[in-house]
């Protein structure tokens, strides 16, 4: 076990001091882990947990990479985490070249967090609405949809829950119905500058765009001159099976936000644009303290070069073929439970009849982490590197918390 964390005591003794010092946001289980290996994590008191939650999709490399490790130490060891953006460092220049590569994109801006990747984004596309001496400040997202906790980001995100209490939010920005694309033009108007939408909605409850709905937002944006930004936070980065999800669908954004698994665990985001789009920004527009970060850009490198090389895509795509299958199968065997099976590449959801906490439970107790997203939806999104194996056993968990859950109702 991890020494450093032996040291804090008994679980119990630093979830008590946890919630006595750190405000109440989280509503956290009650586990500390204090070690991993593989896609497994070991809690403070040795119980080994299946873990298909991977820092809610941060974590794509799994638990002890050899390679992203000795990145990472090879920073340390020379000295410099941190530069400042005032000068050049060599890490950031070699993620944004490789970031470049996997994205199809022109120039990146690099932050710390989806937020921040987001906020980044609305701004570039108010700057892009006053271009030529022009007004245009209207954007459109999503129902449904999440972006973030900053102020841009939650007023972009089409949930009331996320609002309730924080007015006034940011002004002249409108939700769509997703996946209705007349519900989108009903809504843009001389104002309009950008629509921002996740192709894959993840926190509002694992709902894939559907191909038509992206390539007719793509239009819409050519002949009215609108940035098409896809919020890729979550779903990027090899989730969707391939480095960005937009090569999914085939339809290629002016503006990509990406975070979580950007730095293998280490906390990164990045706005990255295309054409006109990755000209508006100047210098004095935008800026963030740590971002493009010596160490936070060694783990960008790690993970962006693992995506280049194809095989982890290749491997997104088997599994994710393998895990849905199982999945249809236990919706076939618990059709009164599980009411939809859907998701892409290692993004996947259960639609639930039943509140999702009563299997994030159970399975927990059983040594498998999994998520709930939405009100209804049980979320697998497992390190990229998940195995075979790895999924029956999760599989094989779910499938005696359905059982259990089958016979109490009976
Ligand atoms: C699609 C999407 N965008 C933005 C965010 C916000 O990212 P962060 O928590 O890093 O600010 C999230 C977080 O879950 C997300 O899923």
């Amino acid at each position: 076990m991890n020494k450093a964390i032996d040291a804090y005591g008994p679980m119990q003794r630093i979830i008590e001091e946890g919630q006595r010092d750190i405000m109440h946001t989280y509503a956290q289980f009650p586990v500390v882990f204090a070690s991993g290996h593989g896609r497994t994590l070991v809690d403070t008191e040795g119980k080994e947990y299946l873990d298909f939650v991977a820092g809610i999709a941060v974590n794509a490399l799994g638990y002890g990479d050899e390679t992203l490790a000795a990145a990472l130490k090879h920073v340390i060891d020379n000295g410099v985490l941190h530069c400042s953006n005032l000068y050049w460092n060599p890490y950031a220049v070699n993620a944004a070249k490789l970031l470049k590569l996997v994205s199809g994109m022109d120039k990146v801006f690099f932050c710390n967090s989806g937020a921040e990747a987001n906020e980044a984004a609305l701004k570039l596309a108010r700057k892009f609405g006053h271009l030529d001496g022009g007004h245009r400040s209207g954007i459109i997202t999503m129902e449904h949809s999440f972006h973030g906790r900053t102020y841009g980001a939650i007023t972009a995100t089409g949930q009331a829950k996320y609002h309730k209490d924080f007015d006034p939010l940011l002004p002249h920005i409108s939700y769509a119905v997703f996946n209705d694309f007349e519900s989108v033009c009903s809504l843009v108007d001389d104002d309009t500058c950008a629509i921002l939408v996740e192709p894959i909605q993840g926190e509002g409850g694992i709902i894939p765009a559907e191909k038509e709905f992206l390539v007719s937002l793509r239009k819409l944006c050519d002949e009215k001159n609108l940035l098409l930004m896809f919020d890729e936070v979550q779903c990027g980065m090899g989730r969707s099976g391939m480095p960005f999800a937009w090569q999914t669908y085939g339809v290629k954004p002016d503006v990509l936000t990406i975070a979580k698994a950007l730095a293998g665990g280490v906390p990164a985001g990045a706005m990255v644009a295309s054409g006109v789009a990755a000209e508006i920004l100047q210098p004095g527009d935008h800026a963030a303290t740590f971002g493009g970060n010596l160490l936070a850009m060694s783990g960008a490198c790690v993970m962006l070069e693992r995506l280049a090389e194809g095989t982890l895509c290749d491997h997104v795509q088997a599994m994710s073929a393998y895990f849905l299958k199982a999945l249809h199968a236990l919706q076939a065997k618990y059709p009164s439970i599980a009411v939809d099976v859907r998701g892409l590449g290692l993004m996947l959801g259960i639609q639930l009849s039943v509140p999702p906490r009563t299997v994030v439970d159970g399975a927990m107790s059983r040594g498998l982490l999994v998520a709930s997203a939405g009100y209804d939806v049980l979320r697998f999104v497992p390190p990229l590197t998940v195995t075979e194996g790895e999924i029956d056993r999760a599989v094989g968990i779910i499938d005696e918390v359905f059982a259990s859950l089958a016979s109490q109702s009976e």
